[in-house]
């Protein structure tokens, strides 16, 4: 690739995935709202609000693959959701209609299927169970790919990221892991497929107590290579487990199952 746009490039995962996709495109076009710091040469800085048109037009423009990171990543009042990953992403895939429809990997989530109980394994035929305005975000964020998708061969990969970070932090989490290093092998197996279509990706480490199958994304040739066991034995040590009814212990969104809906006033 010569040109790779990362949007949210100045978030949790942003940050982390930026020195480690150096080499994966030419140049790098880093976008947020917040502050990215200084380009290093292979780098470019585009600041960007997902929610203005023709920002979004412009960043889009010039690019072969787009990771869409940006947005709003936990529960939050629904005016801030509905700019940033509704209109905003209505906004991105627009704008990669016009600009050649380059490639995107979209961070969507667990939270799209939150509901699910721990004990029940999924696939991605099972219907979309989401646990708050943000997991209904990123619902809509999969709907409209899929629609690009058949109405204009936008090619998406729609990973339904678990949790993406150092170290698993709880003992859900041991199920939801994914480390840095496989999300970089998953971005690069995206964007170097010959055909990607537009398949759901369940974002996970190969963890032992995994809920979720991706046995029909085995095309791509992604091959998970951590596992979250090996934290356990540290996680028992520090924490107590969660009560068996608790929503960490209950359900596949966890704790998030429980956030309220969060007035606008
Ligand atoms: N980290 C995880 O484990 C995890 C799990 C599931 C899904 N995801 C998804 O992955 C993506 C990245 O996650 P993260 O943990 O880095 O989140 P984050 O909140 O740390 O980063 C998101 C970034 O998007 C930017 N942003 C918010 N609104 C914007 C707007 N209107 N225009 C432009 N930029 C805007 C923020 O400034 C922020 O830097 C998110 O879409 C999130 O929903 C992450």
């Amino acid at each position: 690739m010569k040109r790779l746009l990362i949007t949210g490039a100045a978030g949790g995962l942003g940050r982390a995935m930026r020195p480690r996709l150096k080499g994966l495109a030419e140049t790098l076009r880093l976008s947020d709202i917040a502050g990215l710091g200084r380009a290093e040469p292979h780098e470019e800085i585009v600041p960007c609000d997902l929610g203005d048109a023709n920002a979004v037009h412009k960043l889009v423009e010039g690019c072969d693959g787009i990771l869409h990171l940006g947005g709003i990543s936990v529960e939050d009042k629904f005016s801030k959701i509905l700019n940033a990953n509704l209109l905003g992403l209505y906004n991105l895939y627009e704008a990669a209609r016009a600009h050649e429809k380059p490639r995107v990997l979209f961070a969507s989530s667990n939270h799209t299927v939150g509901f699910y109980r721990q004990d029940q394994h999924i696939d991605v035929t099972a219907p979309m169970r989401p646990d708050g305005l943000y997991g209904v975000s990123k619902c809509f964020g999969e709907a409209l790919a899929r629609l690009y998708f058949e109405k204009f061969g936008q090619e998406t990969a729609l990973v339904r990221i678990g949790s993406c970070m150092e170290k698993p932090k709880n003992h859900r989490m041991l199920s939801t892991w994914m480390s840095y290093d496989d999300f970089l092998s998953l971005i690069a197996c995206v964007f170097r497929a010959p055909m990607l279509g537009c398949p759901i990706i369940w974002g996970i480490s190969d963890n032992d107590s995994r809920w979720w199958d991706n046995a029909h994304a085995a095309y791509l040739g992604w091959r998970p290579r951590d596992n979250a066991e090996r934290f356990r034995a540290e996680l028992d040590a520090q924490l107590e487990r969660p009560a068996p009814d608790a929503a960490l212990s209950r359900y596949q969104g966890g704790q998030f199952t429980e956030d309220p809906i969060f007035p606008e006033t």
